[in-house]
């Protein structure tokens, strides 16, 4: 391993690692030394580029902190996380598409009952969201935890307005009997991803804008169920062919149907225009556990 040169070095690295123990850790390393070593010689990187390289990538660690991972906005805007999500979740036929989780997720969010305005009085157009969560052959499944969240009318999360009391604009839901549930919130908005970091940077220096069509989130958990994290994008919008994290699946847009005043499903009365959202959520079955090995 002397006389390393541009052309013998990708093979004296590559024998570097031979020994790696672990078979996935050794083919996952062998393919990235492969496509690594042949993105710096198809571009010719200049040693002003790989120290460029090195203070970006390091100021992107130095902004992470426990509220705030920039690694992962930076896989999100370069479309990492939705190969890797797209790789990972091949549905089958009726199961609903799942798309990023995001940064805006809270873990054990309040459980709320059936028809809870989310909104807590922040202003916006009401919104009556009706959801059904079924399994992928249709049948109906009870007591799904359904967690939801989403931005204001403004474009903000509850997380990032510290004026808010709690949990606004999101919650957690169980489905009845026949798999359904229920809530009132406001209609959302598309919103910027934050710009404040260096993902911000890369899409600014790339003339890139940094919009996600107006969505709700969703994550729903059953039992012998695949976790599902999906979003429904409000149709219209006008930033569905351009997400800045790549996240729109066309079978996720939905109409969010403009009501007049009158009675709404839940039996409250409207006195102004209102939008509804109805929608199923077909879960994947949980893959069982391989069969034990029978002893010869
Ligand atoms: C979101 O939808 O909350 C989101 C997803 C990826 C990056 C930033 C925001
Ligand atoms: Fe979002």
């Amino acid at each position: 391993m002397r006389d390393c040169n541009e052309k013998n070095i990708t093979t004296a690295v590559l024998e570097a690692f031979q020994g790696t123990p672990e078979v996935r850790l050794k083919a996952i390393m062998s393919s990235l030394i492969r496509h690594l070593h042949d993105f710096v010689r198809e571009v010719e990187l200049t040693t002003d580029e790989w120290d460029r390289a090195i203070d970006y990538l390091s100021r992107t660690g130095q902004g992470c902190t426990a509220e705030r991972q920039e690694f992962i906005l930076l896989s999100d805007v370069l479309g990492v996380s939705m190969l890797v999500d797209a790789i990972n979740h091949r549905m089958p036929g009726g199961a609903t598409e799942t798309t990023v989780l995001g940064p805006f997720y809270v873990q054990n969010p309040p459980e709320l009952p059936h028809g809870y305005d989310v909104s807590r009085g922040l202003k916006g157009e009401p919104l009556f969201v009706e959801g059904f969560v079924l399994s992928a052959t249709l049948t109906p499944i009870a007591n799904a935890i359904v967690d939801i969240w989403q931005a204001d009318s403004e474009g903000f999360y509850d997380v990032q307005r510290t004026e808010l009391p709690g949990s606004t604009l999101r919650g957690r839901f169980r489905t009845d009997r026949e798999g359904r549930f229920h809530f009132w919130s406001i209609m959302p908005t598309s919103y910027p991803v934050p710009q404040d970091g260096t993902a911000g940077e890369l899409l600014r220096a790339t003339a890139r804008h940094p919009y996600r069509p107006a969505h709700l989130h969703f994550l729903i958990a059953a039992e012998e169920h695949e976790t599902l994290v999906t979003h429904l994008f409000v149709d219209g919008d006008p930033y569905l062919n351009s997400d800045a994290v790549f996240g729109v699946k066309e079978s996720l847009i939905r109409n969010f149907t403009k009501e007049e005043p009158g009675a709404a499903p839940d039996g409250r009365t409207m006195d102004r225009p209102w939008r509804k959202l109805t929608s199923t959520f077909r879960l994947k079955g949980a893959a069982k556990p391989s069969a034990a090995p029978r002893a010869a």
